[in-house]
């Protein structure tokens, strides 16, 4: 059963982005599956034009770093582990402003239809070439993290290689997802451990984290 990939029907989506009211990004009816399974793929989640600058500009970065793993102090770079190359988001961009409004619409959603308390959102680009992966990892470690929720948005079509493959929590593949272009994935951070399998193209996308307000003296935990 590794080949299962939750996708919303076709029907679900034709109203994304509009006709689900103002504030809405997406259909109610898209989160359900989020919230019955706690993961969800949401194809065409992306208007192509947000889609087509945000490719843009990720290819024309020169500052991509290769991503390192843990936080703060503990942050190392190995590239036996993953071998992407990062670049935070600055919010200078009207793409990049366009698509955290979109997330914070997303994010506004869920909190009105699962009450889930998320708080704030960061996210990076995140480019993989050819022979880049990303080993089996989870987002956010149990008790550890304020990490709730991570989202991928993916910035291309990908045709060889670079799925990302989901972990049930007894280590059995739950499901493989090609990247598409537009489409998000969403799923729980603590509750699934994934991978990105080997990259023989290239690949773009974004990923992001919605947290909750973990507060420590007073001082809101750093995001990284
Ligand atoms: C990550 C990650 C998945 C993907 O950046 O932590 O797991 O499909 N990304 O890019
Ligand atoms: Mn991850």
């Amino acid at each position: 059963m590794t080949e299962r990939v939750a996708t919303i029907s076709s029907n679900d989506n034709a109203n994304s982005n509009s006709g689900a009211g103002d504030d809405s990004c997406c259909n109610n009816a898209m989160l359900e599956q989020f919230y019955l399974h706690g993961w969800a793929v949401l194809p065409a989640f992306l208007p192509n034009r947000l889609n087509q600058q945000l490719l843009d500009e990720v290819k024309n970065y020169a500052t991509l770093t290769s991503a390192g793993i843990g936080r703060a102090h503990a942050y190392t770079v190995n590239h036996q582990i993953r071998r992407d190359k990062t670049q935070w988001f600055d919010g200078q961009s009207q793409a990049q402003q366009e698509y955290l409004q979109l997330m914070h619409k997303l994010q506004l959603q869920l909190n009105r239809q699962f009450f889930l308390g998320l708080f704030d959102f960061e996210c990076h680009f995140a480019r993989y070439q050819q022979d880049d992966f990303y080993q089996k990892h989870v987002d956010a470690f149990k008790g550890r993290s304020n990490r709730l929720l991570t989202t991928v948005s993916y910035l291309n079509d990908v045709n060889n290689g670079g799925e990302l493959v989901l972990y049930n929590p007894d280590d059995s593949e739950l499901c493989r997802i090609k990247p598409l272009a537009g489409s998000l994935v969403l799923f729980e951070s603590e509750r699934f451990a994934h991978e990105v399998l080997t990259v023989f193209d290239e690949r773009y996308s974004i990923a992001g984290w919605f947290r909750h307000n973990n507060s420590n003296n007073g001082l809101i935990d750093p995001s990284r």
